[in-house]
């Protein structure tokens, strides 16, 4: 059977681009289909410069809003990364194989590191061996595929590359991973600046759209969304990123083409007013699961328990033979 690996991370709270990225798709297809880990990647999360409470309060959070969004632990594996210690076992032998060029070369280290420099902070090192640990992450289960968005694809191919260089240098250990994306909003971009991603992180807030928001946050935020200079609405992500965007929304909302949509709206307003009531609708049982995960505190502790022990022992024959593989004593 296939297998599915993927992760969010607690770095903020979860957004539309998270869901309609990947979290939709976990819930709604992989878990079904596939034999499926979900994992709330917290040690991911201490990278940059945190304060520990709130990493505890978003991974809770997190661990909580992936159920809302319907992740059924009977279908599925949900834990959280730091439970499972195969993780950080297997990084290390992860940061032996992948070079240092190639961990300079990921986008994200360079924009990440960047920010850091600017807010007057020290780059972690752990920012730098970020995708090695996310390697781990996905090799120790045997993934055949990483349903991500389309900024994590650049890591799930420097996974497939170091799976490919382990496995000729020590002999097959590792499953060659592959990333998929989804056909419409595999990148959805900040409201207010459409030119970028829009990410759990970001300064204002006013660009995203928090999956936890009130229906009235939503709609002022897609309403007050920047447009383009133009007027007739048309889908073109190069010259008009604003309604383009909102059209892979809506499109992602309804299942219809973002191009055959652009055809049917004559004016930004009401474009704009059919994304944000359809985004509303899409949040609205996600949010009213949530308000009862959240009631029952107990219930996600045992998932995440049991989801960790799952987890562990499909991680451990993997990673032990790993290690054998590289030279590593048996104890
Ligand atoms: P993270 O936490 O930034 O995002 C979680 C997932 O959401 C997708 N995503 C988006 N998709 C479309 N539009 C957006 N604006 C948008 N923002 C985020 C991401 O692509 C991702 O699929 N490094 C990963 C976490 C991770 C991981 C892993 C993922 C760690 N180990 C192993 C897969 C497998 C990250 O930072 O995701």
């Amino acid at each position: 059977m296939t297998r599915v690996f993927s992760g969010v991370k607690p770095t903020g709270h979860l957004t539309l681009g998270n869901y309609l990225g990947a979290v939709r798709r976990w819930a709604d297809e992989d878990q079904y289909r596939a034999e499926s880990l979900f994992c709330v990647v917290d040690l991911h999360a201490l990278t940059m410069q945190h304060d520990p409470a709130r990493v505890r309060r978003l991974s809770r959070q997190a661990a909580t809003l992936l159920l809302a969004a319907g992740l059924d632990p009977e279908q599925c594996t949900v834990f959280v990364q730091s439970h499972v210690d195969e993780h950080a076992r297997l990084s290390y032998l992860m940061e032996c194989t992948a070079t240092d060029g190639e961990m300079r070369r990921m986008i994200q280290y360079k924009e990440k590191s960047v920010l850091a420099k600017a807010a007057g902070d020290s780059v972690r090192l752990s920012l730098l061996t970020y995708p090695a640990l996310m390697a781990a992450d996905i090799l120790a289960y045997a993934t055949d595929e990483v349903p991500v968005g389309e900024d994590q694809t650049q890591h799930v191919e420097l996974a497939r590359d170091l799976a490919v260089r382990f496995n000729q240098r020590y002999g097959h250990t590792f499953v060659v991973p592959e990333a998929t994306s989804p056909a419409v909003a595999a990148r959805v971009m900040d409201l207010q600046d459409p030119t970028a991603k829009m990410g759990k992180s970001h300064e204002s807030g006013a660009g995203i759209v928090y999956l936890l928001d009130e229906p009235d946050a939503v709609r002022k935020k897609v309403m007050r969304a920047v447009t383009d200079s133009g007027r007739e609405v048309a889908y073109d992500r190069e010259s008009r990123p604003g309604v383009a965007n909102l059209l892979d929304v809506l499109g992602a909302c309804t299942g219809r083409a973002p191009g055959a949509l652009a055809e049917t709206y004559e004016s930004y307003g009401a474009l704009k007013k059919d994304t944000a009531d359809a985004v509303v609708e899409l949040l609205r049982p996600l949010q009213e699961r949530h308000a009862e995960l959240v009631a029952d505190p107990g219930y996600l502790e045992t998932v995440l328990r049991r989801g960790a022990e799952r987890a562990r022992e499909m991680a451990r024959p993997t990673v032990d033979a790993a290690y054998r593989a590289i030279g590593l004593l048996e104890p």
